[in-house]
């Protein structure tokens, strides 16, 4: 079969052109970047799982109501997702102090926050993703004050869902970060849930012991990478049923 037509390179994922027009694949690979991509490793089968794991919380988010760009997942490393505009702007919802929050303002990491907190980032490697505001949001025109009541909306209803949804398996959601994209239905226009939600993007600690079970045991070199992320898809209840084996299977399967 004729390769598709890739159409962006990203840090984890690589986009191709869709089956059929206003759809891509998504393809996750197990490459993993630090601070801007200063950093780069390769965590084994982080793709595989992370295609599993970001399929089973869109899937769950769409039975409350929350719009995503997810259609199916086609094999182990990709997923057909509607093609959406993507807004330049990361959406960081913190829990509990910690990374860049803890180290800027000087709280303990673990710190329980007096409510959640809502942060953004202009989506822009060349500036180091810049944090910036809700008026610079709209001064700029990146998304408009609707947009931006759909998007903050949004946030709070996905941050409160999957806060509980990881508690009942014994996990806390530190923090988070997500992406929104404009999906266009002939004139009309929504906002939906883009992007990934997975150990990359999430902290995600034990209840219990609070030990770290996300993309920062790659970022501070704590050790057992892929066993994190393969616990956070046992918990879930969504490890390949081949189980671990699975996980250096083909690369790609059509
Ligand atoms: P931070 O504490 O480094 O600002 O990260 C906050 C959350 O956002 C954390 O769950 C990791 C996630 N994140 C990304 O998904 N991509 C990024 O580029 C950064 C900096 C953070």
């Amino acid at each position: 079969m004729a390769r598709r037509r890739q159409l962006y390179e990203g840090k984890a994922k690589i986009l191709f052109e869709g089956p059929e027009p206003g759809t891509l694949v998504q393809y996750f690979k197990d490459d993993a970047t630090a601070f801007n991509a200063q950093k780069k490793g390769t965590i084994t089968g982080k793709g595989v799982l992370n295609n599993r794991i970001s399929e089973f919380l869109m899937q769950r988010l769409a039975e409350i109501g929350v719009p995503t760009h997810f259609v199916r997942r086609l094999n182990m490393r990709e997923q057909l997702i509607r093609e959406v505009e993507i807004i330049p702007i990361e959406v960081v919802v913190r829990n509990i102090a910690a990374g860049s929050l803890a180290t800027r303002l000087g709280i303990v990491e673990g710190t329980r926050l007096p409510r959640s907190i809502v942060e953004y980032y202009y989506k822009n490697d060349a500036l180091n993703d810049p944090m910036v505001s809700e008026e610079h949001i709209s001064a700029f025109g990146w998304a408009s004050a609707q947009d931006m009541d759909d998007i903050v909306h949004m946030t709070l209803r996905i941050n409160d869902f999957l806060t509980g949804l990881f508690l009942g398996v014994g996990i806390s959601l530190v923090d988070f970060k997500v992406e929104f994209g404009r999906l266009w239905e002939g004139e009309e226009m929504r906002i939906v849930l883009a992007d990934e939600i997975s150990p990359d993007n999430c902290r995600l600690w034990d209840t219990k012991t609070n030990e770290k079970m996300d993309k920062d045991r790659f970022r501070r070199d704590l050790g057992k990478v892929e066993e994190a992320y393969q616990e956070v898809a046992k918990r879930l209840g969504i490890l390949p049923e081949a189980g671990v084996r699975d996980l250096k299977g083909p690369e790609m399967m059509q």
